[in-house]
């Protein structure tokens, strides 16, 4: 086992490293060469046969669980933008428990890295049953739902062994994008950290998706409560956890957002909040003025592609909180790679 963790201590911080290889594996197979090997375009081999189809959906649904249906949050504004279709994001279990809609005339695009999880299997035996054209994005050849889809895209991020899922929520958003890591200063902070009883992680825009993928991180790894909120609901009840102590993590790095994220860093501010400032690299300063937060600063990327960046010193952040709270970080309490079960 140690042979496969490399130098690592760990399969996750083995597999969180790996992301600028996972990233490049991904990228590799979907481009179409032109002279001297140059990128030309995309080349989504696997879907060829049913893009007319899906170019046609009144409505894309992407579906999914956990990590993979936050890739799929990160990746919806601009799936919407670019393709004009309707996106509906559904939790595989909920989609299940209430039955939802499905009709004909929908894509439904099942995500998952293992392409084995119940929830999101028998989510797919039911848009199937109702008609809809199913695609599926695993990350393992011959899965069920690989096999249960009419058509999909392999992720080829390479096999992925800790529970906590990492290297394929990147290539699930499926961009390329060459990774400045920020180790030292992660596991700095996390040892400011371990020993608090809570995290809030608050994000909005393309980075809703990153909080909510933060908090999961941290919960299911470190055992430590987190939660991920939508920034903009603050001021309708989360507000009033704010004082002093508690930590809280706001993601304000550079894109359309940045004057609400700004408003939201004023406000927690003003209670006293604890701030941990995720922020554009060089705006530091102006982010916070007085000194008064703690910075996780960034490179800046293509608004769309900024999850990507973004996601990684909190994945680091999650894996250093658990060593040093001595949690099992390739096996977290009560959870499985892959849930067969409902
Ligand atoms: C994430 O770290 C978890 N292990 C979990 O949320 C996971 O993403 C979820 O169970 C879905 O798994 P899948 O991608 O294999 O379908």
């Amino acid at each position: 086992e140690q042979i496969r963790k490399g130098n690592f201590e760990h399969f996750m911080e083995k597999e969180i490293h790996e992301q600028p290889d996972s990233l490049t594996m991904t990228m590799r197979g979907q481009l179409i060469r032109g002279g001297e090997q140059k990128a030309k375009g995309i080349l989504l081999g696997g879907l060829k046969d049913h893009l007319k189809t899906m170019r046609r959906s009144r409505r894309i649904l992407f579906i999914g669980c956990g990590t993979s249906y936050h890739a799929a949050l990160a990746a919806r504004p601009v799936v919407e933008e670019l393709s004009g279709i309707p996106v509906t994001m559904e939790i595989a279990s909920d989609l299940l428990d209430r039955q939802g809609p499905i009709y004909r005339e929908d894509t439904a695009i099942f995500v998952s890295q293992s392409g084995e999880t119940a929830d999101t299997l028998q989510a797919l035996e039911y848009a199937k049953s109702n008609g809809a054209l199913c695609v599926g994005i695993t990350n393992t050849v011959g899965s069920a739902i690989a096999r249960g889809t009419h058509c999909g895209i392999h992720l080829n991020a390479g096999c992925e062994i800790g529970v906590a899922s990492t290297k394929a929520y990147t290539s699930q958003i499926a961009v390329i994008v060459m990774l400045a890591l920020l180790d030292k200063d992660m596991k700095e902070l996390a040892a400011l950290l371990m020993d608090e009883q809570s995290l809030l992680v608050f994000g909005r825009g393309y980075n809703y998706a990153t909080a909510l993928e933060c908090a999961l991180k941290v919960k299911e790894v470190s055992l430590m409560h987190a939660e991920g909120i939508v920034a903009g609901e603050m001021k309708h009840g989360p507000l009033a956890l704010v004082d002093e102590t508690l930590p809280i993590i706001v993601i304000a790095t550079r894109d359309a957002s940045l004057n609400k994220q700004q408003s939201v860093i004023q406000q927690l501010k003003a209670r006293k909040g604890r701030l941990i400032v995720m922020c554009t690299e060089g705006d530091a300063e102006f982010m916070c003025p007085d000194g008064t937060c703690r910075f996780i600063e960034v490179p800046k990327v293509q608004d769309c592609l900024q999850p990507i960046i973004n996601i990684v010193p909190l994945q680091l952040l999650a894996y250093h909180l658990t060593v040093f709270r001595g949690f099992n970080v390739d096996q977290p309490r009560n959870l499985a790679k892959c849930v067969t079960t409902q």
